[in-house]
């Protein structure tokens, strides 16, 4: 069996490093495809190198654009690369552009795609991110669903007889660097003399948060008047937008730092007093590794971190000032994104189904 992974941007690297472990162990040849859509080193390169992934077989080197022109890019240069390798499965991940883009290239040339964390739902029409995964989860052949809810959305869209739930393989990944962390001081906290358990650790990037002056002003803003040191990681995104509006991203309790590596990234964390962000992933890693998060938005697709106390939707200065001192959650117990074994289950299933 062949299977050619198409990835793109930082969250789907995390998502790819247990897929090729996984892959390696059962045998199964693996062609890893970049489409280029994050380039900067310390969004892309290092993932591959910290997560053992080694380097894509193929870059696309597409870059940074409008949603057209960067989902044009990497259709016509997907063509030729499916055409060369011919899967027997192209594995999706998550909900960018280079998602939907993999994904309506292999319908077109009838090789099969499979959608790894398939069926999260925002209902939130503006996102990209919503048009990208529904229309991902409509085309592809088979749905690798990472929790309950994610099934019970695609059986209400009439998905059923092609979904499977299989865990969410981000907890394989995050568990493994958790325990190779094995209680390490995080290097975040060394570099800016940092007091464990009296910051906060940030991430801002969604279009919602960052586009609009007003909007973008409300957050650092929201940030910068909390009651802790609040270090933004700062998406390249954030920081080109804060630059154009003429917003200061480092003000008050907010401080700009570059964005981490993962491992260093899982070592903030840990130490932190919370999380705030606009994430999908962070929201879950907060919740994996029993820190309180707070999201920036109006919704969120990772309802279970929610219903199990552990995050809380705050979307005004007020609202986030206030969610950042709620007393610590008490619920451990609950196990929603699987066992830390999706990975392997997800080679079993497109094994068991080529
Ligand atoms: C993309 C995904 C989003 C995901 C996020 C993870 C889409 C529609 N969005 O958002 O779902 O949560 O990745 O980070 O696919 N830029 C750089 N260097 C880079 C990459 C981007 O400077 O390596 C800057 C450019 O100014 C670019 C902007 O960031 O225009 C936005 O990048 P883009 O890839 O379009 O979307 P993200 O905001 O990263």
């Amino acid at each position: 069996m062949k299977i050619l992974s198409v990835v793109g941007a930082r969250p789907q690297f995390v998502k790819l490093a247990p897929i090729h472990q996984a892959a390696r162990a059962a045998g199964v040849e693996h062609v890893i495809v970049h489409t280029g859509q994050h380039y900067d080193p310390m969004l892309s390169d290092v993932f591959f190198e910290d997560l053992g992934i080694g380097v894509p077989d193929v870059h696309l080197g597409v870059g940074s654009g409008s949603h057209g022109v960067q989902t044009g890019a990497m259709l016509a240069a997907l063509d030729g690369v499916l055409d060369e390798h011919r899967p027997d499965w192209v594995l999706v991940y998550g909900d960018t552009n280079s998602t939907v883009a993999a994904t309506l290239s292999a319908v077109k040339m009838h090789i099969p795609v499979a959608h790894l964390e398939a069926g999260l739902r925002s209902f939130n029409r503006r996102m990209p991110e919503e048009h990208n995964r529904v229309m991902t989860d409509h085309a592809a052949d088979l749905l690798l669903a990472p929790t309950q809810v994610a099934v019970d959305h695609l059986a209400s869209e009439g998905l059923s007889a092609r979904t499977v739930l299989v865990g969410d393989v981000m907890t394989d990944v995050l568990f493994e660097v958790r325990d190779q962390l094995s209680g390490a001081k995080s290097a975040l906290v060394d570099e800016l003399g940092l007091t464990p358990g009296d910051y906060y650790v940030a991430t801002i990037h969604r279009a919602d948060n960052t586009d609009d002056p007003e909007r973008l002003a409300e957050v650092a803003a929201g940030l910068a008047a909390l009651d802790k040191a609040v270090i933004l990681l700062a998406h390249p995104r954030v920081v080109a937008k804060a630059a154009s509006h003429g917003i200061e991203l480092t003000q008050g309790s907010l401080v700009a730092h570059a964005p981490l590596a993962y491992p260093d990234l899982i070592a903030a964390a840990l130490s932190s007093a919370g999380i705030v962000t606009d994430s999908g992933g962070l929201q879950k890693e907060a919740f994996l590794l029993g820190v309180p998060c707070t999201t920036v938005r109006t919704e969120t697709e990772w309802v279970e971190t929610i219903e199990l106390g552990w995050n809380v939707l705050a979307n005004t200065a007020g609202e986030i000032a206030t969610a950042v001192t709620r007393d610590r959650p008490t619920n451990t117990d609950a196990t929603p994104y699987g066992d830390g074994h999706a990975a392997e289950r997800v080679i079993a299933v497109l094994a068991r189904a080529f």
